[in-house]
């Protein structure tokens, strides 16, 4: 199998002390707070799949749907002169890419495809998921960080850049680290390559509700599965039965929120290292922003970070935006 490692996720004796600092600063900060990024162990991975098949997830059919509805416009839009490198930030289970990738495989465009991703794991699956759809697909994984995966295409792959950043995934990000992380990638990518950024748009909020507070429990089980991780990674004894999940829209932010309420006054504790944390009833503990953005603020991102909008593509619906941006 054709990929390179550069970087690899942290093992376990490097994961823990980091994971461990983290949660005891977010539970010690007023309000408490846990990031989201810890959401992904395997079990969390396995529930997130499994509420991007919820017809109340609305993102990702949306985002599909966008895909197989302008496909022949989306790649109409990237110049046929040069070889391609389709480059994913982020494995995942390619449902969307190989609508683009076949489009481009029936259009007779030279490109390879290559997917960056911190878990070896991930790159592997779908590297090999791909052969098997695709015999005569070109394809290189990158193992390691996005930016440094990035510049490794520039040094390594003469061609045009078109960088796919799908699904959402800037939305968990804060405003200041979205900028951040778009202008990194600007950073390394060269002048006229492209940026094709998955964005969830503002729309009416009982949709935003239902997607996060699913009538299966599944996004509940998703932000409880953080509390099972701590206990089960850092020795912890937190009862999830004695918290709630709670979504929410902040509409002054323009972002679904998630918390975990404490349902009554109760003591956590951290055996291994002797430290107990105390918390009220109903108070709460912030997990997970998911910002919702107006098609106006794919503009000011896009200027934020030296890119310009080429070309919007939306469903019927108007719930999801999918920007494709040229860097300047
Ligand atoms: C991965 N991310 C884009 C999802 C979202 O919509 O923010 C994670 C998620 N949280 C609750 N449901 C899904």
């Amino acid at each position: 199998m054709n990929y390179v490692v550069l970087s690899e996720e942290k093992n376990e004796k490097e994961h823990v002390p980091i994971f461990k600092k983290e949660v005891f600063e977010g539970l010690s900060s007023n309000p408490k707070r846990l990031p989201s990024k810890f959401f992904y162990d395997d079990e969390g991975s396995r529930i997130f799949s499994d509420i991007t098949n919820l017809e109340e997830y609305y993102p990702t059919k949306c985002e599909y749907n966008i895909f197989v509805n302008h496909k022949e416009s989306i790649i109409s839009q990237i110049p046929s002169n040069e070889k391609l490198n389709i480059i994913e930030l982020g494995a995942g289970d390619g449902r969307k890419t190989k609508v683009l990738l076949d489009e481009l495989i029936k259009s007779k465009r030279e490109f390879e495809y290559i997917p960056i991703d911190i878990s070896r794991y991930a790159i592997e699956g779908l590297l090999k998921d791909l052969s098997e759809t695709f015999p005569k697909l070109k394809t290189y994984g990158v193992v390691g960080e996005y930016s440094s995966g990035l510049q490794w295409v520039r040094d390594k792959r003469p061609g045009k850049n078109v960088v796919l950043f799908l699904g959402s995934n800037l939305g968990n990000f804060s405003q200041e680290k979205a900028v951040v992380f778009l202008k990194e990638i600007r950073k390394s990518l060269n002048r006229n390559d492209f940026l094709f950024i998955g964005l969830d748009l503002k729309k009416e909020i009982s949709v935003l509700l239902k997607a996060y507070n699913d009538s299966k429990g599944l996004t509940s089980q998703f932000n409880l599965n953080l509390l099972e991780r701590i206990n089960r990674e850092l020795n912890a004894d937190f009862n999830p039965e004695a918290f709630q999940h709670f979504g929410t829209y902040n509409p002054i932010k323009g972002t679904m929120e998630s918390y975990l309420i404490s349902l009554k006054n109760q003591k956590v504790s951290f055996k291994s290292d002797n430290r107990v944390f105390s918390f009220g009833a109903f108070e709460p503990i912030h997990t997970e922003y998911s910002w919702k953005y107006s098609a106006q603020e794919s503009f000011d991102l896009s200027e934020q970070s030296q890119f310009g909008v080429v070309e919007h593509f939306t469903d019927s619906k108007k719930y999801f935006l999918n920007a494709l941006w040229k860097a300047l």
